[in-house]
């Protein structure tokens, strides 16, 4: 299990180095990401290299028996390269540079950038291959993070030759993003400017578009480092940290490129239940790693600084975090950051050694952590047992919250969630997929979940519907199927992708006014709940009615429906429920695909499996204050008690229970 974090040797004097090795071994601390954000210090003046700090304290982690995650250090360039060339700064939507001082100031189309931080690489591989601590390149830091997009002349020319190569020729493109409206036809991809602020609401395809040519240019930085570290040290692998279920870029084209999926995940501090956003992240993480084991590159060990409150975790709340990202695939857990910053922009980030040092709560939660995970050695190689599948798209998210869209509430990322918590509740596990494109990809699951799956390709709605057909149970939301992958409306009534597999029609959005809610009734009359946002003037062409409005634009027309298809079913929920209401639907759903939890979960106790060949592990989670039992036996890896039939689990209390076969 890995355990440590960013180790940033270079903002402390080398004098504190000794005491960072000798700490780390107190700790436990197996893995240091070092260099990320150095560039400046190993390239003081452009070209010329000073590495002997990073030799040194490379020696000093191999010492210490600590692998190095070594950066390439080219999340940030240093400010010579904003002053020899500007032309690298990024620019926003109105045309405003954003300047170097803080961090991530650099345009990802420009050819200038990539050079240097090509040469940089190089330098480093060059240097460190065979260094005997290197054991992970990282490459880069959270792409697209802050620079998500950037609008400058360089990228314009450079998304005029994306467009070229994704159309061919221009009217191609023409009819893709639909310019006949607002006299937008273009004669030339000359012509084309990024989506720069206009007078008022640009156009959809070409904003989508631009989406898809921003998450491709930071990928083609990736992708050049990544080169360069394979030619040098092509046994070493190779990861970037993603943060998974953010909307910056397609992280499924990412996930192709890395040798291992990292994810940074930082807790809403603001939300007492927090810990079912993380499980979702991490449930995204384990997607993208294609259900193998994935690496928590980043997490907190308390506050957060960059949150609106830096709210600090309590007692015992950071084992439960750093667990609930093992338990669901992760192969150890990292931090940022090792040492807490005396100065700059984190200086109020937690941190493994905080300002208060080791005489602090928080340094004894990090040893004994360090103790937990080496006590969770033999659960590495173990992957996760899901029994549902729920399909993330992030097209789809950029599509959904384009500006001109029904309704501003719709966003793409709420049912998701919504989905995974209640399925969370129920001691349910979600894996994450993409939308699928060849058949069989999800023959695995009983139950497949398409939340706001706005762009539909055909390929998509027809292994979707040979997936019902062939037995499989789906549960699409509103606002699914909608457009096709150019964000162009499937005709003849919504949600065209799916009408036929679903049995309805749509012929009318009725979104709802702001705080409005309707009642929803089941088919005896009786009282089923409540939703808001969205409903839909919906008609059954073949699905049966399970509940309908009792009031609201369209009283009495059907909010959840339900049609058998060959083995199968297809059920399609109209309306945005709240989650008491989502939670009852989805044991509907579940009870009818046979999808039952493998243990009972008392509130608030989540309960994750990890298998091997010969073992299970039963991660529990207790994340309420009340005491809770679980019946399960087998040995508890944190404690080392043997549980014969029950295990008790305090209050905000954790255990790892090992079986000898899978249970
Ligand atoms: C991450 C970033 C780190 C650090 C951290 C603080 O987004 O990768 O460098 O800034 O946030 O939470």
């Amino acid at each position: 299990m890995a355990f440590g974090g960013d180790y940033n040797p270079e903002q402390w004097p080398a004098q504190v180095w000794p005491e960072d090795i000798a700490l780390m071994r107190e700790a436990g601390v197996t893995m240091a990401t070092v260099g990320v954000f150095a560039w400046a210090h190993l390239e003081p003046r452009p070209g010329t290299y000073e590495f002997g700090w990073l030799d040194q304290v490379l020696d000093l982690l191999h010492g210490g028996g600590v692998d190095v995650d070594l950066a390439t250090a080219t999340a940030s360039p240093p400010p010579w390269l904003a002053q020899l060339h500007p032309e690298t700064l990024p620019v926003d939507v109105d045309g405003r540079t954003l300047w170097p001082g803080s961090r991530q100031a650099y345009c990802p189309s420009s050819a200038v950038f990539r050079e240097r931080a090509t040469a940089l690489t190089e330098e480093l591989a060059t240097r460190y291959a065979g260094h005997p601590a290197l054991a992970l390149w990282h490459v880069g830091n959270e792409y697209a993070c802050h620079t998500t997009c950037c609008w400058c002349d360089v990228s314009a020319a450079a998304f005029r030759e994306w467009l070229a190569d994704r159309y061919g020729d221009i009217e191609a493109l023409n009819q893709a993003w639909g310019t006949s409206f607002w006299s937008q036809r273009y004669g030339d991809f000359d012509q084309v400017f990024p989506p720069r602020s206009t007078p008022t609401f640009g156009n959809p395809g070409k904003a989508l578009d631009f989406r898809r040519f921003s998450s491709d240019e930071h990928l083609a930085c990736y992708i050049a480092e990544r080169d360069v570290l394979r030619r040098i040290t092509p046994d070493v692998p190779v990861t970037t940290n993603f943060m998974a279920h953010s909307e910056v870029v397609d992280y499924w084209r990412w996930a192709r490129e890395v040798d291992v999926v990292s994810n940074d995940h930082y807790l809403t501090a603001d939300d007492p239940d927090g810990h079912q956003e993380l499980a979702f992240s991490a449930d995204v993480s384990r997607g993208l790693a294609g259900g193998r084991p994935w690496l928590l590159m980043e997490h907190s060990t308390s506050a957060v600084n960059w949150q609106p409150r830096n709210v600090a975790k309590r007692p015992g709340e950071t084992v439960r975090n750093n667990l609930q990202h093992v338990a669901r695939g992760s192969e150890g857990a990292l931090f940022f950051q090792w040492r807490q910053s005396r100065a700059g922009a984190e200086k109020y980030h937690s941190a493994l050694v905080p300002h208060a040092g080791t005489e602090s709560r928080l340094w004894r939660e990090v040893v004994d952590l360090g103790a937990t995970l080496d006590r969770l050695s033999p659960v590495v190689g173990s992957t996760v047992r899901a029994d549902v599948a729920l399909i993330f798209d992030w097209e789809s998210w950029w599509a959904t919250e384009h500006v001109a869209t029904p309704s501003i509430d719709v966003t793409y990322r709420d049912r998701a969630l919504a989905l995974h918590r209640a399925l969370l509740a129920a001691g349910l596990t979600v894996d994450v997929v993409s939308p699928p494109t060849t058949g069989g990809q999800l023959a695995q699951y009983p139950l497949v979940l398409a939340p706001t799956l706005h762009l539909v390709s055909s390929s998509t709605a027809s292994v979707l519907a040979e997936y019902v057909q062939a037995g499989g149970h789906l549960l699409v939301t509103y606002f699914s199927g909608i457009a096709d992958e150019q964000d162009r409306v499937h005709l003849g009534g919504y949600p065209g992708a799916f009408r036929d597999l679903l049995g309805v029609r749509v012929q009318e959005f009725c979104p709802l006014r702001d705080g409005q809610t309707v009642r929803l009734l089941d088919q005896t009359g009786t009282d089923a709940g409540c939703s808001d946002v969205w409903t839909e003037d919906l008609h059954l062409t073949g699905a049966d009615a399970v509940l309908t409005y009792a009031d609201g634009p369209v009283p009495g027309c059907a909010a959840l429906t339900r049609q058998a298809r060959g083995a199968g079913v297809g059920w399609y929920l109209a309306t945005r429920t709240d989650d008491t209401t989502t939670a009852s639907i989805l044991r509907e759903v579940c009870a009818e695909a046979g999808v039952t939890a493998p243990y009972d979960v008392p509130a608030g106790v989540e309960l994750v499996r990890r298998h091997s060949d010969d073992a299970a592990y039963v991660f529990a989670i207790n994340h309420g204050s009340a005491d809770a039992t679980v019946q399960i036996a087998g040995t508890d890896l944190i404690g080392g008690s043997v549980i014969d039939a029950e295990l008790r689990l305090a209050g905000g209390a954790v255990a790892v229970v090992a079986q000898a076969a899978a249970g």
